[in-house]
C-alpha cells in the first residue's frame, strides 16, 4: 500500500507559496474595484469579505494541500476543518462548500480518493455546511481541500485590523503540526504523538469561534502557513500597532521540541523564519524555539486579539468549549510599525 504522504513534496499548509513572494506578485495585480468587496487579499485576512445587504456579507475561502498523513479519511477531514478554518477566523458561519482535487488517476486506487471525500464531508457535517459539488483533475501529485462560502453580519466580522495596544492575544490549539507531519514523512514518529497531532487538525475552529463571540474581540486570524509569528505579523502591520510574545506561554503538541532538534522541521517553516525580519528576539530564545514560533500550521487554532480585561472570559468560554489550548501567550503594545519582541 502506498504511503500517501509518501507522494507529497511538502507538508500541508507548508506548501504554501512564501510570504514575500506572495506579497511582490499580489502588490501587482489590478484590484477587483467592486464596493461590494469589504475585504481582499490587501489586509492578508483569512477570508475574502464581499457585502450582500446591509445585514450580511459572504466569507469567501480556498485551501488545499498535498497529503499530510497518510490515513486518507484523517486527510480529508484535516483539510475540511483547515479549509472551514478561515470562515470562522472571520467569525462567519460556514453554508456550504466545494471539493479541489487533484488525483493520480494511474497509479492511485479511486478508492482511497472516496475515503478522502467522506473523511471532509463528515467534518462538514459536523459544521453543519453542505458540500455542494467540487472539481478535480488528473495530477501526479495528489491534493486536496475546499473552497468554502459562509456569512456574517458586517458589522461582526473579524479581520486582521483593529487591534489594539493594550490588547491580549489569545492562542485556541497548541503548535507545531509542521515539525509532527515533517517528522511522520521521515519515519521519527510514534503512534500516539500523531493521533494527538490528528485529533487537533481536524478539530473544527466552531468552539473557539462561538467562545469569542462572548468578548470583544478586536482582530482575529486562524494560524496555518505563515506560523504564529507569521499570522500575528499580518496582524500587527494591519492593524498599525507592534506586539510581545512570550515564547514559554505558547502551547506545543506533544514531543514537538525534541523531534525539531531531530531535524524535523518542514522547509516552510525555515522559509516563515527566515522572513520574520521584524522580530526581535530575546537572546534566551534558542534556534529552536524561533523555528518552532514559525512552524507552518496546518488546521492551527484562532489567534485573538482581547481587549485586556476580556482576556480571562475569554480562556474561561475557550475552556468551556473544550478547545485544544486556551493560552494567554502576548500582547499588543504601541511601538514600531509591526515590530514583535519574543521574549524567552
Ligand atoms: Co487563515
Ligand atoms: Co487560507
Amino acid at each position: 500500500m502506498t504511503r500517501l504522504t509518501s507522494l507529497s513534496h511538502g507538508a500541508g499548509c507548508a506548501c504554501k507559496l512564501g510570504f514575500n513572494d506572495l506579497t511582490d506578485i499580489l502588490g501587482h495585480i489590478t484590484p477587483a474595484g467592486d464596493p461590494a468587496v469589504l475585504v481582499d487579499a490587501s489586509t492578508r485576512d483569512d477570508a475574502a469579505l464581499y457585502q450582500l445587504s446591509e445585514d450580511r456579507a459572504l466569507v469567501a475561502t480556498i485551501d488545499f494541500f498535498t497529503p499530510i498523513v497518510d490515513d486518507p479519511a484523517d486527510w480529508g477531514a484535516i483539510a475540511a476543518a483547515n479549509a472551514l478554518s478561515d470562515v470562522y477566523a472571520m467569525g462567519g458561519t460556514p453554508l456550504f462548500a466545494l471539493n479541489v482535487t487533484a488525483w493520480p488517476r494511474e497509479s492511485l486506487p479511486f478508492s482511497i480518493l472516496g475515503e478522502v471525500l467522506q473523511g471532509a464531508a463528515l467534518v462538514c457535517r459536523e459544521a453543519r455546511c453542505a458540500v455542494v459539488g467540487g472539481h478535480s483533475i488528473d495530477d501526479r501529485e495528489p491534493k486536496f481541500g475546499m473552497a468554502v462560502i459562509g456569512d456574517v453580519h458586517p458589522a461582526q466580522a473579524w479581520t486582521n485590523s483593529g487591534a489594539r495596544p493594550g490588547d491580549v492575544l489569545v492562542l485556541t490549539k497548541p503548535i507545531g503540526t509542521g515539525v509532527i507531519t515533517t517528522a511522520l514523512k521521515r519515519d521519527l514518529i510514534d503512534a500516539d504523538t500523531l493521533a494527538v497531532a490528528v485529533a487537533c487538525m481536524r478539530t473544527l475552529n466552531a468552539g473557539a469561534a462561538r467562545a469569542g463571540r462572548t468578548v470583544t474581540v478586536h482582530a482575529a486570524t486562524d494560524v496555518t502557513g505563515f506560523g504564529l509569528l507569521g499570522h500575528l505579523r499580518n496582524i500587527v502591520k494591519s492593524s498599525g500597532v507592534a506586539a510581545e510574545v512570550d515564547s514559554s506561554a505558547v502551547p506545543l503538541l506533544p514531543r514537538v521540541t525534541e523531534l525539531a532538534a531531530q531535524g524535523a522541521i518542514p522547509g516552510g517553516s525555515r522559509r516563515n523564519l527566515e522572513a520574520m525580519t521584524e522580530v526581535r528576539w530575546d537572546d534566551g530564545v534558542n534556534d529552536l524555539q524561533r523555528s518552532i514560533l514559525c512552524d507552518a500550521q496546518t488546521s492551527g487554532g484562532l489567534l485573538f486579539a482581547v481587549p485586556g480585561e476580556d482576556a480571562t472570559a475569554l480562556v474561561s468560554a475557550l475552556e468551556r468549549e473544550g478547545t485544544p489550548a486556551a493560552a494567554v501567550i502576548g500582547r499588543i503594545v504601541k511601538g514600531e510599525l509591526g515590530a514583535i519582541e519574543v521574549r524567552a
